[in-house]
């Protein structure tokens, strides 16, 4: 591995590796080379990779924090690692604290922050691993609070045109972990741009988000029915770190599937045959199925194949147990998503990018 800096127009060399590991960069921790590395600084960073005579005409791959994806194979793409930073109140309205962060920033940090400087309702998002320009991608969520509840806008590089780009929710396509940059086909932006900065509507006056089980049972356990925000972060790092790995310590990329949604009488006949199945009727009147309990009720939870594992205490989290390959990880989620189907006719579709 060596250090390429690379001169372009202005004076500020890009941060170019070649021959890059991407283990450190991935929360599975995966081994995988990338044949080149550029770690992004600055938006005028993400132009000199445009305008320059190689990489601007080369595939990409926009890395983000590298919690959510499974890297099989080395990358001859230019892997494009966000590292911009900063973070600031935009403004501050009657009804609402608009604030700003660069996409590098680590997404916990930044909850904890907008906390500590006094905006709350970002706190049922504590403990996702990330970073903050990789949070739209996948539309986080977790205790009934997804990211598009709280977006307000992106700021994004256009990979093929060089140019800024402002998107609203519409733009962004949001859905159950699912936006426009997790597709490739027409109109999809993945690998076509780079997200640098993103805003944050948080809502005045400000409310818990309660009804989530574990958080009524934090209610209930500690006699406290009116939380302020700060209790609210607290207990939701308590809950997470009860249940998921930390992928400093154990690597993982959280849930690894979503959790299916399914019509009325497909759960039905599914309650007719398990009727302990967990499930959460949707105001579209369909069903959705808690994929932990479908993968746990088929024996996966503590199994190892290889060197990747289904974590302990939640089925949904497939775990490196320690020097596992991309492909162990594959193999795993494939065996688990063939006992789901032969037991319960349902398609575990994986949450991470697999690469
Ligand atoms: N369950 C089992 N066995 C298991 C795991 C779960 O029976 O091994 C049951 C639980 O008892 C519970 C139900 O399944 O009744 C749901 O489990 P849990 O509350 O842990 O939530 P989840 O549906 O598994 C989702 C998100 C998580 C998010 C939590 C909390 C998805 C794919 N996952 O998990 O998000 O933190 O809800 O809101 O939607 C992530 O996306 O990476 C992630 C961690």
């Amino acid at each position: 591995m060596h250090q390429n800096p690379c001169m372009t127009t202005t004076a500020t060399p890009l941060d170019v590796t070649t021959r890059a590991s991407l283990r450190e960069h991935n929360s599975f921790g995966l081994p995988a080379v990338a044949r080149t590395l550029v770690r992004l600084k600055t938006e005028a960073d993400v132009r000199r990779v445009v305008d320059h005579p190689e990489y601007g005409v080369a595939p990409k791959f926009v890395l983000g924090g590298g919690s959510n994806v499974v890297l099989t194979r080395d990358l001859d793409s230019v892997v494009l690692k966000v590292e911009i930073l900063g973070r600031r109140l935009v403004r501050e309205d009657a009804d609402a604290w608009i604030v700003e962060a660069g996409a590098g920033e680590p997404w916990h940090n930044f909850v904890a922050w907008t906390l500590d400087q006094g905006w709350p309702g970002l706190e049922n998002l504590a403990l996702i691993p990330g970073s903050v320009g990789a949070a739209p991608v996948q539309n986080i969520g977790a205790y009934g609070v997804e990211l598009k509840d709280r977006f307000e806008a992106l700021d994004a590089v256009d990979l093929v045109t060089g140019r800024s780009v402002t998107l609203d929710a519409a733009a962004c396509h949001f859905g159950y972990r699912d936006s426009v940059f997790k597709h490739t086909g027409f109109g999809g932006l993945a690998g076509k741009s780079v997200i640098t900065r993103v805003r944050f509507r948080l809502p005045k006056p400000w409310q818990p988000v309660r009804g989530y089980l574990d958080i009524e049972r934090k209610m209930a356990e500690t006699g406290n029915s009116a939380p302020d925000a700060r209790t609210v972060f607290d207990w939701i790092c308590a809950i997470r770190r009860a249940k998921l790995p930390d992928p400093a310590v154990i690597g993982n990329a959280g849930s690894f599937f979503k959790n299916p949604v399914v019509t009325e009488e497909q759960c039905r006949d599914i309650i007719g045959r398990d009727p302990e199945i967990v499930h959460y009727p949707l105001p579209d009147g369909t069903v959705k199925l808690a994929a932990g309990w479908l993968i746990d009720a088929c024996g996966w939870k503590g199994k190892t194949v290889g060197r990747a594992g289904v974590y302990d205490k939640q089925a949904l989290v497939l775990v490196n147990r320690g020097g596992a390959s991309g492909a162990e990880v594959v193999t795993l989620a494939r065996a688990i998503q063939e006992s789901v189907y032969g037991r319960f006719g349902i398609r575990l579709e994986p949450e991470p990018i697999i690469v």
